[in-house]
């Protein structure tokens, strides 16, 4: 049988951290104590007006690649999660073909909020056990800074910009377990960006708009199901898990979802105390660093999930 296993991760974040204390410099009416305690978050990165998805994802690719000792040339897939993309076409996924020198790959976009890496992890997955693909690039490409209403403290003090990638490729080990993936789209309302672009214009309401506290139960219900699920349908218990990769949005769902699932927070990364919720970047922007300081090793076995928009959630369970 024919698995798909991560052969190198990498990711990237734009220019220096932004305290809380550095959003009440610029006149957001906040304070690190709200911010804290609401929801973990200490710092994140912010872009700059020149940069855009495709160019985080470029230099967190190249990391991937590097990790990975692979040529660009080599991929026959690129796959970007991101619902900031640079342009509503061509999709960041081509832009970042042509940046990395790559010809001929199968490249495309997936728009699935903050499921969007384990979306297009399983995607990608398929693709490779299909037999048709080889080896894959998956990346989380986000800059949430732009959809943002910068004069609404709920959501503004939340998000971060940033990137994360993986090498997939075929293996006769494992590799990706199990995954699962989901969506109602009845919950459209309590996380949305109501805009769109027509004849020129931006109509409707083009910046982030969130019913907090409904997030927050449908998130915690979401993570620890779809958990239990993956887990469930690779024939393993929660418990032989080493590793949980939430969505980093906020400490509490983390904290919550752990909680109903029985890991110790000693078991679950979490990286939104410094970079805030970025989206479809979070999952491997959180275990790029926990590969990178060594907690993260080969043939541990590694549960990533994800809530978000639309809504959307999914779980991804590999041996890494
Ligand atoms: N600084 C200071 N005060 C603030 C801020 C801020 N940045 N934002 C809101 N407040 C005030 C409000 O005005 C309100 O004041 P009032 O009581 O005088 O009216 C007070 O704080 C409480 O506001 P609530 O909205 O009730 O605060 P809550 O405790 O629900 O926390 C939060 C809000 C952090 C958004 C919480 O609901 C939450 O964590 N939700 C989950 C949302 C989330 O993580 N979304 C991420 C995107 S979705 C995803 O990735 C899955």
């Amino acid at each position: 049988m024919m698995f798909a296993r991560i052969a190198g991760v990498g990711s990237y974040l734009p220019g220096q951290p932004v305290s809380n204390d550095d959003l009440v410099a610029r006149g957001i009416d906040t304070s690190d104590e709200w911010i804290v305690s609401r929801s973990g978050i200490r710092s994140r990165h912010l872009a700059d007006a020149m940069t855009a998805s495709s160019d985080l994802a470029f230099a967190a690719s190249q990391r991937a690649l590097e990790a990975a000792g692979v040529d660009p040339d080599t991929l026959d897939l690129i796959i970007v999660a991101t619902s900031t993309p640079d342009y509503v076409f061509p999709s960041v996924a081509c832009l970042l073909q042509g940046r990395l020198g790559n010809a001929g790959a199968t490249a495309f976009d997936v728009q699935a909020v903050c499921s969007g890496f384990v979306y297009a992890l399983t995607i990608a997955e398929k693709f490779i056990r299909a037999g048709g693909h080889r080896r894959a690039l998956v990346v989380g490409a986000e800059v949430f800074s732009r959809i943002l209403d910068w004069q609404d403290r709920s959501t503004c003090v939340l998000f971060g910009d940033g990137a994360g990638a993986v090498v997939l490729e075929a293996s006769e080990t494992p590799g990706i377990m199990a995954s699962a993936l989901h969506a109602d789209g009845s919950y459209q309302g309590i996380l949305n960006v109501p805009g769109h672009v027509c004849g020129g214009k931006v109509l409707g309401d083009p910046v982030l708009r969130m019913d907090g506290q409904a997030v927050f139960r449908f998130a915690v219900k979401a993570l620890a199901e779809v958990a239990e699920e993956c887990c469930a349908s690779a024939g393993i218990a929660p418990a032989e898990v080493d590793w949980l990769i939430p969505h980093q949005a906020n400490i509490r769902i983390i904290e919550a979802t752990a909680r109903k699932l029985g890991f110790g927070m000693e078991r679950v990364i979490v990286t939104v105390d410094r970079h805030g919720n970025t989206s479809a970047a979070s999952i491997p922007l959180a275990l790029d660093a926990a590969v990178r300081d060594g907690r993260i090793r080969r043939g541990q076995k590694v549960l990533l999930e994800g809530v978000g928009g639309g809504f959307t959630w999914g779980a991804v369970l590999l041996e890494f």
